[in-house]
């Protein structure tokens, strides 16, 4: 398993950091490289970053500070991007099925763009938010990513250009159309592939004079994880889909919301080794990071992700053997992985550092077993 150590966190750093394991550690300069990037291969695009892959204050607010704007799913969500000061003009609400009281709340903050993927959700915008602009998300081919959505978001292509008409109907604004290939993706071919069958619809809705402002191409961008095969560049995937959106009928400006493109790379975990022990298995090291308080995505679901692993303390040429990893809590599917390669002599009170734990981590933990949250700092 190569280290990967991003520069801004490198060991000198580290070994300076005193703090209580275990912690989070986000770069700023990360942070901003990355919105960056984006803004780099898709000139001229709306990027979105969508708050649900990493919603920490300090993250939020660099990605203000750099220009983004926010994909956002809820009014819990609304309420932290008001603590950053951020205006309604730079967020779009983008969960296609919502709660009435939530779309209410967004649209009295001022906020006026909102997904939808059914009449009964059309019209409940209609009813709450009069007169906003609305996307119609659609089902696109996400078989080559690791999570999944098509099953419970978007509606079939057929349905796209019955639906804006009835937005239009509503008197709401056809906005556009939206699409998300699934998170992490495998196939830089995806977003393209999602583009060219949005063709027909687009041609139809010009004959009736409905020119779309916008194509979400949603999230999905992946992060080199330790279980990625086969690491994807930003610059292919926009290369292909730049490509085939030249080939529209006509170019509605794309709109991105990259989470975990974003959030990703721009952290790591600090964890302490707090047992050693032989199983029948092989040696497993308990950290006090697990599955529940940090790292919930290494949990099995469609697929499970396998950080990149790395000792804090040198080997001293030890060598190197395979351990099983576990989190701290009493339940079995608390296990990180069982086979990182890390410096045999590793005891109780040594650090581990996980890479690339930015996305859908801080996010999701919980309280099982009353592990709290770890802390999180900012370089
Ligand atoms: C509507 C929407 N947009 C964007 C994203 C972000 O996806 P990713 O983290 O794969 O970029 C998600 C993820 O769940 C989503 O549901």
């Amino acid at each position: 398993m190569s280290a990967a150590l991003h520069a801004e966190f490198d060991r000198s750093l580290l070994e300076k950091l005193e703090y209580a394991t275990p912690f989070f550690l986000f770069s700023r300069k990360r942070v901003t490289g990355k919105f960056q990037e984006f803004q780099k291969y898709f000139p001229g695009s709306l990027i979105h970053y969508a708050m649900k892959a990493n919603a920490e204050s300090g993250l939020l607010q660099t990605l203000f500070d750099a220009g983004s704007g926010f994909e956002v799913a809820s009014i819990h969500e609304l309420n932290m991007l008001k603590e950053v000061g951020v205006p309604p003009e730079k967020m779009i609400y983008g969960t296609s099925v919502k709660p009435s009281s939530h779309i209410k709340e967004f649209f009295d903050y001022g906020v006026d763009r909102f997904a939808f993927d059914s009449l009964p959700e059309l019209e409940k915008i209609a009813a709450v938010a009069p007169k906003s602009r609305v996307y119609v998300r659609v089902i696109v081919n996400d078989t080559g990513s690791v999570f999944r959505f098509s099953e419970k978001f978007g509606t079939d292509r057929e349905n796209i250009v019955p639906l804006l008409q009835r937005a239009k109907a509503l008197e709401l604004h056809p906005y556009g159309i939206s699409f998300h290939v699934g998170s992490q993706a495998s196939n830089p071919l995806a977003w393209a592939a999602a583009l060219e069958s949005l063709q027909p619809a687009l041609e139809h809705l010009k004959k009736l004079k409905i020119k779309l402002d916008i194509i979400d191409i949603g999230g999905g961008y992946p992060c080199a994880y330790a279980s990625t095969e086969e690491e994807l560049s930003l610059e292919e995937i926009a290369r292909h889909t730049l490509d085939q959106y030249q080939k529209l009928p006509y170019q509605p400006q794309l709109l991105l919301e990259p989470g975990r493109g974003i959030a990703a790379t721009t952290a790591i975990v600090v964890t302490t080794v707090i047992s050693r022990v032989e199983r029948k298995s092989g040696t497993w090291l308990f950290l006090d990071a697990g599955v529940y308080n940090a790292l919930f995505e290494t949990m099995a679901y469609q697929g499970s992700t396998r950080y990149k692993v790395t000792s804090l303390r040198p080997s001293y040429d030890a060598g190197e053997m395979l351990f099983a990893l576990a989190g701290p809590t009493g339940d079995s599917p608390d296990i990180i992985t069982h086979e990182a390669l890390l410096p045999q002599d590793l005891a109780v009170g040594d650090k581990l550092i996980l890479h690339d734990v930015g996305a859908y981590s801080l996010v999701t933990a919980s309280r099982f077993n009353g592990f709290p949250k770890p802390d999180v700092y900012f370089v």
